[in-house]
């Protein structure tokens, strides 16, 4: 190509690349507001939603314990805590009116509620194996799978003490129910083992970790003192 017919195209070229860069631009930006103006829930509206979804008394304790432990854990592992406890307040979201489509229907409600990805798969992924293919893969999916299980294991062990209560529990006691499978049978321990491994933590840890953050909400769920 001679100089002359060069230019031209050269200008050509350098134009069609500005206006490219610039539908570049303003595709990016777009994106970019859409996700700024994607909701991050609060706690409220999370609590709100639990409590449209769920009716049952013993299903609302079970969620206050898990946002109590991923609350607690957040803060060992330095994460967001809000964003953990939120997650966990709403993870069986879906379980009482849906209990055959758990997990696919709580992906349903949040979606139509704007949540972003991050949650939803988050609160799916504990479902990983059972009800769901997503596998937990950040600390806070594989955290949310481990301790799941195990609130219902020290709830049990709680309901059996005299005081009823998780203030006063040892991890030892709740080692000896962990080793006891006709104590609450229906706490699969192999799904707690499994998340352990995952975390790279021993299972005594995980015990330590429930206690302490179910310790936290332990008025709400009704395991704080035996006042009678
Ligand atoms: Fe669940
Ligand atoms: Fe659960």
């Amino acid at each position: 190509m001679g100089n002359a017919a060069y230019l031209p195209y050269a200008a050509v070229t350098k134009d069609a690349a500005e206006r490219r860069n610039w539908t570049f631009y303003k595709a990016i930006k777009k994106e970019r507001r859409i996700v700024m103006t994607k909701n991050i829930p609060t706690r409220d509206e999370a609590l709100a939603l639990l409590h449209e979804y769920n009716e049952s008394d013993s299903l609302r304790k079970h969620a206050y314990s898990v946002e109590g432990v991923m609350r607690y854990c957040a803060r060992k592992h330095g994460e967001d805590e809000d964003k953990w406890g939120i997650i966990g307040l709403v993870h069986d979201l879906d379980y009482e009116r849906f209990p055959d489509q758990h997990c696919t229907m709580t992906r349903k409600i949040l979606e139509e509620h704007g949540w972003p990805e991050e949650y939803i798969r988050a609160v799916v992924s504990h479902g990983w194996g059972i009800c769901s293919d997503v596998k937990p893969e950040s600390v806070l999916e594989k955290t949310l799978f481990a301790i799941d299980e195990m609130t219902g294991l020290i709830t049990a062990n709680a309901m059996v003490r005299p005081s009823r209560s998780v203030m006063d529990m040892s991890v030892k006691s709740v080692r000896k129910k962990w080793k006891t499978p006709s104590f609450a049978a229906g706490v699969d321990r192999s799904i707690i083992q499994k998340g352990a491994e995952m975390l790279g933590v021993e299972v005594g840890e995980l015990i330590e970790d429930t206690i302490n953050g179910m310790r936290e909400v332990a008025d709400e769920i009704g395991l704080k003192e035996d006042s009678v």
